[in-house]
């Protein structure tokens, strides 16, 4: 195998899950970018930072630890200052804001040396919108993941509601509007396929067919 694995797209695509069981599968370790963003904002909001406040956001991601602690096929764990907030970062109240943290530079520059770092002593598989164009421009098996709005939004919408919540799916479609909206209008590494991504829509597929094509297009350009 040649090396790091990036795999992109849009909210709701399937990425994480698939790049945990990719990452599982080939003994590589997963890193869930957008916890980190997610694990940022949460503690801005917990501190009362406004998501507007750009420079305050930078101080506190200079001051953050964030850690990712992968657990296999299960799940990642993931700490802030040491905190378990795993199951906290997935709030409605953080998927809503985060995208504006995740906008500000100085923040993406200091969780992008975190990533980097990562990467340069682990084999990896991580997923979020800017890792095969800017994260990790030059790993070799870039993935940009793919599905129609509705499809996403039906997704998320079967989520929330095995996780006991329940919300309407047009809100969530709505919502989802809006993410994709901010992360592929941002000015700095906005979510957009890398030139060599190889492009998948994971609408007709299930998670397995989607990891099984993974593994096929790896191991066919090993
Ligand atoms: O993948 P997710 O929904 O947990 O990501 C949360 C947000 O973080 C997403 O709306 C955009 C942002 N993000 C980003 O800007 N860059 C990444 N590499 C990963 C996530």
């Amino acid at each position: 195998m040649k090396g790091n694995i990036a795999i992109d797209g849009p909210a709701g695509a399937g990425k994480s899950t698939v790049a945990r069981l990719l990452a599982a599968r080939l003994g590589y370790l997963y890193i869930d970018t957008g916890a980190m963003y997610r694990a940022l904002t949460w503690k801005a909001l917990r501190q009362g930072i406004s998501p507007d406040d750009s420079r305050r956001l930078v101080e506190l991601a200079q001051e953050t630890t964030i850690r990712l602690e992968d657990r296999g096929a299960r799940d990642v764990a993931v700490y802030c200052d040491g905190e378990e907030v795993t199951t906290a970062i997935r709030q409605a109240d953080i998927s809503r804001q985060v995208s504006l943290v995740a906008s500000v530079p100085g923040v993406r520059q200091r969780l992008v040396e975190f990533q980097r770092e990562m990467a340069a002593s682990n084999r990896v598989v991580m997923d979020g919108r800017d890792i095969g164009t800017w994260v990790l421009p030059r790993a070799p098996y870039k993935f940009f993941l793919t599905a129609s709005l509705e499809e996403r939004a039906r997704r998320r919408h079967r989520e929330l509601l095995a996780a006991g919540q329940s919300v309407e799916l047009e809100t969530i479609k709505e919502e989802i509007r809006q993410r994709d909206a901010l992360d592929s209008g941002r000015e700095v590494a906005p979510l957009k396929p890398a030139p060599d991504a190889i492009i998948i829509d994971t609408g007709q597929m299930t998670v397995e067919d989607v990891v099984a094509r993974l593994l096929a297009l790896i191991v066919a350009n090993q």
